[in-house]
């Protein structure tokens, strides 16, 4: 192997392709055909759409799942549903999708955040008490990365406060806390079938719940307000148009058989992950949690200390790691840092005028700030590989720890 840096001129550790998603085949075509010849491509009055609902439910150990159309929509469906609105504050993490905040925005209420955890990078139950006043009525923990949060201590703190708990794992397809799938731990949870998701078909979302009343809300509000038995002109709250098609639910029944195998693969490459990448001074893998029985691993996200690294910076790093083969990313910004937040004050943007006003330029949350500067993402499809492909990654993280640290 080469020692000198493909980013300086020398051979990269690897010009072998990653595994191409999505991943699909004859049962998609079979579907998606059928779907085409029946005629049938409107969820209403169509099968495939509640048939899918039926199995994501149970591959979520929930009682109902209604499918929307993205995973936006289904936090604000979500929040609609729970009767959050405007003057209500929302307690989320910083470090997660806008769609987190911007849904809770869009009902009129306001993100108020909180900051995450070092280990799990999920909402700090503790943070999240500390945020509470008397206007707020949620708490929209996100199992951020496919590693469900700490759903005991946000439960724990929900309760004590009167709080509904909306998971937000739109990342987390599978995943598992104490050996139950995530998204109805809480009074609800939602989902993403947005292109990158390990359940994917393009665009698509979905709510799971226990609760029938809130699956009975969330349905209204996602079919312009009306009701299960109600007639088709009669709208009992107000809601939008937020159904999925035949086409995706069709496709999205094959992937989800898929879903399975595909777990237990990235959850056995992760873990050759951590072994390999543990063992490189200035890399910090995070440590596992006993009580996260599943991880889906939609990211696989390790931390960069450039002290390793002859001080080069985290940016640098990926764009060496990207040049030797091996696909990275630096993920979020604190969310409150977004210019949506920053220019709060000058009154761009839905603002409820009836909600305390949170000035986001004073917000920190120390730990989110950190993550943001030294965390190091590589994404599920790499996760897809083998085993040495695995073994790839580890070489070109040490030819470049050799490199740099001279
Ligand atoms: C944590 C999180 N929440 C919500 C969403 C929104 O999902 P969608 O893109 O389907 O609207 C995403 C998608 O990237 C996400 O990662």
């Amino acid at each position: 192997m080469s020692t000198k840096l493909a980013l300086d001129g020398g051979s990269p550790v690897r010009t072998k392709r990653w595994p191409d998603w999505p991943v699909f085949g004859e049962e998609e075509e079979r579907l998606l055909v059928e779907v085409l010849r029946s005629g049938q491509w409107w969820s209403v009055g169509g099968r495939r759409v509640p048939e899918f609902e039926a199995g994501f439910a149970a591959m979520q150990d929930a009682e109902h799942a209604i499918c929307v159309t993205n995973g936006t929509a289904a936090i604000e469906i979500a929040l609609r549903a729970l009767g959050i609105g405007c003057g209500d504050e929302v307690i989320v993490p910083p470090y997660t999708f806008i769609a987190t905040a911007s849904s809770v925005l869009a009902v009129g209420a306001t993100p108020v955040f909180a900051d995450i955890e070092p280990t799990s990078l999920n909402l700090d139950p503790a943070a999240a008490e500390a945020a509470i006043t008397d206007r707020t009525k949620a708490i929209i923990p996100v199992h951020i990365a496919g590693c469900p949060a700490d759903m005991d201590g946000i439960l724990d703190v929900a309760a004590r406060h009167g709080l509904a708990v909306i998971e937000d794992a739109a990342q987390a397809h599978a995943a598992e806390w104490k050996g139950r799938k995530v998204g109805a731990l809480g009074d609800c949870g939602t989902f993403s079938f947005q292109a990158s998701k390990n359940l994917n078909a393009g665009e698509g979302g979905a709510i799971v719940t226990n609760k029938e009343d809130v699956a009975d809300k969330c349905w209204s509000v996602h079919n312009v307000g009306r009701t299960r038995a109600g007639k088709w002109y009669e709208h009992h709250v107000l809601g939008g148009n937020f159904r999925l098609t035949e086409w995706q639910a069709a496709i999205l029944l094959a992937q989800m058989r898929r879903v399975p195998e595909q777990t237990e693969r990235r959850t056995a490459n992760a873990r050759q992950l951590t072994t390999a990448l543990g063992s490189i001074p200035g890399i910090r893998t995070l440590p596992p949690d006993a009580r996260v029985t599943r991880h889906a691993y939609h990211l696989y996200v390790f931390r960069y200390d450039p002290s390793g690294f002859g001080g080069r910076s985290r940016n640098e790093f990926i764009r060496a790691l990207g040049a030797e083969g091996v696909p990275a990313g630096a993920g979020y910004v604190p969310l409150y840092k977004e210019i949506v937040f920053q220019r709060k004050s000058d009154g761009i943007g839905p603002w409820c005028k009836a909600g305390r006003d949170v000035q986001y330029r004073s917000v920190r949350c120390p730990v989110c700030e950190e993550v943001c500067e030294d965390a190091v993402w590589l994404f599920q499809t790499t996760l897809l590989a083998d085993e040495a492909d695995m073994a790839d990654i580890a070489t070109a993280v040490e030819k470049i720890r050799q490199a740099w640290s001279g």
